[in-house]
């Protein structure tokens, strides 16, 4: 069975949350997804404990998604709609942040509860596109009106870097858990959001810990990727930033030997790294079909001593951090981070 962590208080989670992005429209690049495989796959991961789902306002269909399978989980099985925790976002469109205010943001918490067909969200993680548009802070103190209201359960942010994070904590709301990049390729968290973190009990929970599926077997003595999902196009660039293709090759040639001793899988060995790390409540693993399942409850199966923990910490040490703050490129005009993303998502 999955781990869990109390998030806050009366609230518990799985520490491998399913995430959704990859159920939204455009996310896969090539096939088209078998959603009732897709379905399949909800319904054993719950019930192998992994009970918590990531989606987001803008990630199109996936609440609606996850408001169907809580439907189905009324209609016959062993789990209720109480068992599962969604965590949703609040992703205002960059064009419209100077416009945000009460009205709007209940407006979309309301269309949130609704599509997932719940009387109160469970957690909602706040993203704001730029710093240098004001209202951010008020925006996070009209959430918190919402949750006093009975409209949310938990209150979290996404993407913010460690000053804009303490500006919302020391302004009183009480932020359970911040959710940004963290992975092998990735280390940005490193500097100093985790620490601020732990300093202030409020949890890491982390995507990109597979880089879309980058970090398996099958990439080894491959010599370039022909990306499939909007997953691989932007881990793609961590990894010329980082370790480029060598290092790539060589580090999963040092987590394919690890996991091998445990008799595991790499990407078991890459989420159990990222897992280990003080600060990091969750990682959150992108959810395509039912395949991958049995292996990823094999992530609470074994764990890893010391020596593995320091053999791939050294071996990361010897490549640059991709600079700045987490998400500072990706905020940035024109870096190659910022122009693969869509920003007005939400009103579309
Ligand atoms: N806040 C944000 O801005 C933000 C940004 C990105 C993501 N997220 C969240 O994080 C979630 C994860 O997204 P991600 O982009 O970081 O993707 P990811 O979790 O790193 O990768 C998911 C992919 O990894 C592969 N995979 C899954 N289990 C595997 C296993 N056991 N062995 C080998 N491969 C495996 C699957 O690919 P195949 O099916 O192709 O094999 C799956 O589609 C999203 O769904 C979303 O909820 C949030």
């Amino acid at each position: 069975m999955a781990e869990r962590l109390e998030l806050a208080k009366d609230y518990s989670i799985s520490r491998v949350i399913n995430g959704c992005w990859q159920l939204s429209e455009g996310h896969s690049l090539q096939a088209k997804l078998d959603m009732q495989d897709v379905m399949k796959a909800f319904h054993m991961l719950a019930e192998r404990g992994f009970t918590t789902f990531d989606c987001a306002d803008i990630y199109t269909g996936t609440e609606e998604l996850l408001g169907e399978f809580l439907t189905e989980l009324k209609e016959g099985s062993t789990l209720s709609p109480h068992d599962i925790q969604i965590h949703t976002k609040y992703v205002p469109d960059i064009n419209l942040l100077s416009e945000v205010d009460y009205s709007y943001t209940e407006k979309i918490i309301d269309r949130s509860l609704n599509r997932q067909k719940r009387d109160v969200l469970d957690l909602v993680q706040f993203h704001w596109w730029d710093y240098s548009v004001p209202g951010y802070l008020e925006t996070a103190g009209d959430l918190l009106k919402l949750k006093e209201k009975g409209k949310i359960r938990n209150i979290a942010v996404t993407n913010f870097d460690t000053k804009h994070l303490r500006e919302i904590v020391d302004a009183g709301i009480p932020v359970v858990s911040c959710q940004n990049q963290y992975s092998v390729f990735d280390r940005r968290p490193e500097k100093e959001l985790l620490d601020y973190c732990i300093s202030k009990g409020i949890s890491l929970l982390c995507y990109g810990t597979l880089s879309g599926g980058l970090l398996a077997e099958k990439w080894i003595g491959q010599t370039t990727i022909q990306p499939e999902t909007r997953s691989h196009v932007k881990y793609f660039q961590v990894i010329e930033d980082t370790l480029g293709w060598d290092g790539y090759q060589e580090l999963l040639v040092l987590l394919e030997a690890i996991a091998k001793k445990h008799s595991v899988k790499v990407s078991q060995i890459a989420t159990k790294y990222i897992l280990s790390q003080q600060g990091v409540g969750a990682s959150i693993i992108g959810v395509r079909n039912s395949r991958h399942v049995e292996s990823n409850t094999q992530i609470f199966s074994f764990e890893l001593d010391r020596t593995d923990i320091e053999e791939i910490k050294q071996f990361l040490d010897n490549y640059p951090i991709v600079e700045g703050e987490p998400f500072e490129l990706e905020r940035t005009v024109d870096s190659k981070y910022r122009n693969i993303m869509k920003m007005n998502l939400n009103e579309e």
